[in-house]
């Protein structure tokens, strides 16, 4: 039998290889840096399959490029680099893998809100530097992180996953998104919802986790910056753009608010260089960074790709109309 072609831009994990393996003709991108554009498009040519991170871009000239492609599995939840429209006009199931990762990505959410809380990334350089001489009262000091308000921009799955490790910091949590949560859930999680305008104010901790959405480019503008506290801090776990990143640098040099903490960019690699200052911590887009995470993430993927091949329903269809069974 002949198996279907897969192009994976990634040689992705073994675990997820093994599920390919028995049902598909893969061709992996084994190289270190990310494949370039043409090469991608060439190598998509006689495909029926695509496994892609989200620095692939899947739009309307990769689906030209692709004429025998049945599907575009994401290994990403997140799916702005997918025109999914385009897509289903191709009649190309697009997938994602949702809910995987949405406890390390609360983790790693905590993570960047402690360190640039307790300004974890001027103690590493010091520490590291030769220079510290030696405990002192006013060293390093920053700001407590319990018993504060923590104001949550999105409450789906990530942004509840942040809420509950709260409890446990005895903060007060407070959120915002387009639909109010469920009652039994804002008991759960001892979360209060209000709107954006509120949750500025109130805020000693914004963690943003909304979806990279038309209504969502840019939500953090200049405005949202001055209805902030000058003592509170912003952290964005979930896509680059929603924070416009010149209104940011502005507002941290006017000190309109007290520090950042970012895991995505607007224009990723790029990062803003108004952003290397001492009261923003940077990572570079690992906030589902797990082994174990990432593995499920890759193996989510390989497992919507055969379910198409064999004939079933994928489990994470973002156009589930273009679907017979
Ligand atoms: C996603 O899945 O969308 C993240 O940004 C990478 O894990």
């Amino acid at each position: 039998m002949v198996k279907p072609k897969v192009f994976a831009t990634h040689s992705l994990f073994d675990a997820a290889r093994k599920i390919l393996h028995d049902n598909c003709d893969v061709e992996y991108w084994t190289q270190p840096e990310r494949p370039p554009r043409e090469e991608v498009l060439k190598r998509i040519k006689d495909k029926e399959g695509l496994i892609c991170l989200l620095t692939e871009k899947v739009n309307e000239e990769l689906l030209q490029a692709a004429p025998k492609l049945r599907i575009a599995a994401n290994v990403a939840v997140g799916f702005d680099n997918i025109d999914v429209a385009a897509c289903t006009k191709r009649g190309v199931l697009a997938t994602n893998t949702p809910g995987v990762l949405d406890e390390t990505t609360a983790d790693f959410a905590w993570t960047l809100l402690m360190a640039v809380a307790r300004r974890l990334g001027e103690g590493d350089a010091l520490a590291r530097s030769g220079n510290w001489k030696g405990w002192d009262l006013d060293q390093l000091v920053g700001t407590d992180v319990w018993g504060k308000t923590l104001g949550l921009a999105g409450f789906g799955r990530i942004g509840r996953a942040v809420a509950r490790r709260a409890n446990g910091f005895r903060m007060r949590v407070i959120y915002t998104d387009a639909v109010r949560a469920p009652a039994e859930v804002e008991n759960e999680l001892r979360a209060e919802f209000m709107e954006m305008t509120a949750l500025l104010a109130e805020a000693d901790f914004i963690s943003v986790h909304v979806p990279l959405l038309p209504e969502t480019r840019g939500l953090f503008d200049a405005s949202k910056f001055s209805r902030m506290k000058a003592t509170a801090f912003l952290i964005n776990t979930s896509r680059g753009p929603v924070v416009d990143e010149n209104a940011l640098v502005a507002a941290l040099e006017s000190n309109k608010i007290a520090g950042a903490a970012l895991d995505v960019y607007e224009k990723e690699p790029i990062i803003h260089p108004g952003l290397k200052r001492p009261n923003v911590v940077l990572a570079p887009h690992i906030a589902s960074a797990s082994l174990e995470t990432r593995t499920k993430m890759a193996c989510m993927a390989a497992e919507n790709v055969i379910a198409l091949f064999e004939g079933r329903r994928p489990e994470n269809a973002l156009n589930p109309e273009v679907l017979k069974v």
